[in-house]
């Protein structure tokens, strides 16, 4: 009764996580978090066993020592002293727990790190920034920002490999359903894999304290069927080029052309998000708003109202200025 209560609850858990993109361990949809979630069951239940056997004895002896009226509180219990056999038992024991545990994690732990990718993997770089994620593709000559495209690997085909870097401070990047933690570390290239065997949009999260904004550094992973990833890739590699007559929001675009990017054009700023496809993507300002024209024109108007301390500074144009500054970004789908 108990167990099947317990398992409607973690059922309807579930469903609602699923439908509010929330992460969640104890769902693992890829490989590498598949085995380290076995890991980590497996460490539940070593330590969840040692905490029942540890409550049991102390709910034992409250019960069976407790104080009763008309005992003699000053008596003292037997004292042992000297037994060689009890203290071999609590320094053998949990010497051979903590060997297990360190041995299998760390077993596990060089399993995924070493196991190469198959042929068909897909190259991935990303580099974290305060406080945002560059995605690159370089085969295909893509880059975009904060959410990485990958296809859904079935039969050991399609996995997607991940090369971490960081531009400033040291990042993590972690989407649990996905994988482990991984480091992004300035001038040291660090590896990971994954290989989502379900279509959907995995939440990820920078997980190594990074500056004022290290909670907003969100990522999504947007796993999709290979012909649907295909035709993101195509729609990515277009650019954008200029035709007259050029609109008064390309124009007022010159402003944000120190930092940022798009294909097909004269603007080529590097600092901030590459936004030849900033319509398509799912999020602004790396998670921090869903991607509204409202959200945008906001956004352009005073980045640090939604995200401060972040590195795009307040733009002080006039209404008329971020309209056709929002409408022009609005076409770069
Ligand atoms: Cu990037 Cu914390």
């Amino acid at each position: 009764m108990f167990a099947s209560v317990c398992l409607l609850l973690l059922q309807a858990q579930s469903t609602a996580l699923a439908e509010h993109n929330i992460p969640n361990i104890f769902h693992p949809l890829s490989t590498p978090a598949r085995t380290e979630f076995g890991v980590s069951m497996l460490v539940f239940a070593i330590t969840g066993a040692i905490f029942v056997v540890v409550a049991a004895l102390l709910i034992y002896t409250m019960v069976r020592f407790r104080h009763r009226p008309g005992k003699d509180d000053e008596a003292e219990p037997p004292q042992v002293y000297g037994s060689n056999r009890i203290e071999a038992a609590w320094t053998v024991i949990p010497i051979l727990i903590v060997f297990v545990l360190a041995g299998v994690s760390a077993r596990v732990v060089w399993g995924v790190e070493d196991a190469s990718p198959p042929k068909s993997t897909l190259h991935v770089t990303v580099i974290g920034h305060q406080y945002w994620w560059e995605v690159n593709y370089p085969y295909y000559g893509v880059v975009t920002a904060n959410e990485i495209h990958v296809p859904v690997a079935r039969g050991g085909q399609h996995a997607t490999y991940l090369e971490l870097t960081s531009n400033d401070v040291i990042h993590s990047l972690w989407v649990p359903e996905l994988g482990g933690k991984t480091d992004l570390i300035p001038k040291r290239e660090n590896h990971m894999w994954l290989d989502p065997s379900e279509p959907g949009v995995y939440r990820g999260n920078c997980t190594e304290f990074c500056g004022v904004q290290h909670a907003n550094m969100l990522l999504e992973v947007v796993a999709q069927e290979p012909a649907d990833f295909e035709r993101w890739v195509a729609a990515q590699q277009k650019s954008h080029p200029v035709v007259a007559p050029v609109s008064d929001g390309q124009k007022r675009f010159m402003m944000c052309a120190g930092c940022h990017a798009i294909k097909g054009t004269h603007f080529m700023g590097r600092l901030g998000p590459d936004l030849t496809h900033i319509a398509s993507r799912r999020s602004i300002g790396s998670g921090v708003l869903p991607n509204t024209p409202e959200n945008l024109r906001a956004w352009i108007s005073n980045a640090q109202d939604s995200k401060p301390g972040c590195l795009m500074p307040a733009m002080k144009l006039t209404s008329k200025n971020l309209d056709d500054l929002t409408a022009f970004m609005e076409t770069l789908n």
